[in-house]
Order: C-alpha cells, then structure tokens, then sequence
C-alpha cells in the first residue's frame, strides 16, 4: 500500500469513514473481547491515539454543537475495554510478535487478530458472526480454533493453508485439522482452504513458539507453531462464508471500502449513479 502508508500506519487507511483497525477492534468485542493487547513499533503511535481522549478537538465540536459526531469520538470503545500496547522491535514475524505479548497474556486463552484483515458478514447474519461463532467454538470444545476461507488455487503462497481431517466440511462447523503449512506454491496445497488472520488459542502455544526455529521468509511464523498444536489434538477450524478483504493490497481495500460504504443506503445510491454515468472514456 505504498506509497500510502509511507507517513501513516497502514492499520489506520480508512474502511469508508474510520480506520480500518477500528473494525477490526469492534469486531473482538462483539464476539466478547475485553481485553486488547496492540503489539505494533515505532512510528506507529498514532494507533494508540486514535482510540485515547483527544480533549482539543473534543472541545471544538462540543463548542460548533456537533453532538453526533462528538458521540461518535468519545466512544470509540466501551469503556469497560482496556487496551494496552507493547513493542516488537524487530520485524521478526507473526509469531515472534505474538511471543512479545506473553508476559500480558499470563496463562490465559488469547484471539488473535490481524488488522490487514476485514471480515463482512453475509447481510443475513448478525454483526460479526464469524468471529463471535469461533468465540463459541472455543467456549464450547476448549480446542483452539482458527477461521479459514476458500481461496483461489492460484494465490496458495500468500496465505496459511489447512488440511481437513475429512473431506467435506460445511460452514461454521468446528472440524479437527490434519495438516498446515505456510504459503505452500499451488502445485504442493494441500487444500486452498486459507488462514484468514483469525486464531483462538490456548495458553500452550507459547511454548511451542518458544522452541520453533525461524521459518518461510526467516521468519517465527505462527502457523509452524500451530501445527505443533495440531499434532497435540487440540486445533480445529471453521470456515466461513464472510467476504474476507485483504486490505494489504489495492484491490482489497479498495472492494472493502465499497461495500462497506455501500452498506449506507445513501452512499450506494451515490456509487450505482456514479457507475451509471461512467463510460470507458472515463478511464
Ligand atoms: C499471515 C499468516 C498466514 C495467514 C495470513 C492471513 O501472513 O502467516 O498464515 O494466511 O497472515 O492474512 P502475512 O499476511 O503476514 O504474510
């Protein structure tokens, strides 16, 4: 996404009107997140910002009587959710990450959450259905879960793929693993059934991060210390039939925030008029 997030971290490239990690933070407290650990870097502090008081402007509307978006500011978040924010120094990856916020974690379960990732529900389901349904999953089993998606066989080596322990599984059923691994090339998937940047996982899995060497890129890549996980019996995956938007790459952020945006009545008659009146002169 650059030249774009060469000044701004690309957590806060707006989805429609707010930040794309707002959606992503609303997204775990509505499956019942009540506690969010951001583990980002330097150079990234206007994430943290974004969800503290900001008194100067809070005066300038409460001042021009802009109730609704002043409302919209304040309460960004509950406030019975506490976040916090710790440091990975070195880009040394989605593991190594993860392992920087273990003394937070304690001996508790944790999700994970990738902020790259939006997930919109079928318009038939509740807010947030997939993730508050892998928060029951979990609930229910104790077994650490992971969401997945269908993905083109093309695209297998950008993403975490799984393998079934059986052949047919159908959506939001909670189904034991047999194999994972990191952006295989398309010829050596097991599947194209994809790691869509959601986890539930037990305490446990530190100490599988802790003893895996360095992995695809050099990297202490999470999805190794699953499969350890996997072999222990006790990782399942449920896949979902959301829209899954990569907002890491144009297109992506792009398709998000249209039909995000398209989701306010008034906005989608503003783009199918737009569409309407293009021409491929236009272009
Ligand atoms: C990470 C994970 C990968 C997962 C992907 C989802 O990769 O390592 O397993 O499929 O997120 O977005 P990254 O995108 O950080 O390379």
């Amino acid at each position: 996404m650059l030249p774009a997030t060469k000044a701004i971290p690309k957590e806060l490239l707006p989805i429609y009107d707010r930040p794309i990690i707002e959606h992503v933070v609303k997204e775990a407290i509505d499956g019942g997140i009540r506690e969010i650990i951001f583990v980002t870097r330097s150079g990234k502090e206007a994430i943290e910002n974004h969800f503290d008081a900001h008194y100067e402007l809070e005066h300038r509307l409460v001042k021009k009587g802009k109730n609704k978006i002043l409302e919209d500011i304040v309460k960004i978040i509950p406030d019975y959710v506490k976040i916090s924010s710790i440091r990975q120094a070195d880009a040394l990856g989605l593991g190594h990450a993860i392992l920087c916020a273990k003394h937070l974690i304690n001996d508790e379960a944790f999700a994970v959450l990738l902020p790259d990732v939006l997930i919109v529900d079928r318009k038939n389901r509740q807010k947030n259905f997939s993730f508050s349904h892998l928060m029951k999953a979990w609930n229910k089993t104790g077994i650490g879960q992971v969401m997945v998606e269908r993905i083109d066989f093309d695209d297998t080596d950008k993403y975490g793929i799984v393998e079934m322990s059986k052949k047919n599984i159908n959506e939001f059923e909670s189904a034991p693993l047999k194999a994972l691994i990191e952006k295989p090339e398309p010829q050596n998937a097991p599947s194209n059934l994809a790691l869509l940047g959601r986890y539930i996982l037990p305490p446990q899995l530190f100490n599988f991060l802790e003893d895996i060497n360095p992995g695809v890129g050099g990297e202490i890549q999470l999805t190794d210390a699953l499969f350890k996980l996997l072999t222990k019996k006790s990782l399942n995956a449920v896949l979902t039939d959301a829209h899954i938007f990569d907002c890491g790459n144009k297109h992506g952020f792009l398709a998000a925030n249209l039909l995000v945006g398209m989701q306010d009545p008034k906005t989608r008659t503003k783009i199918y008029a737009l569409m309407n009146k293009l021409n491929d002169d236009d272009f």
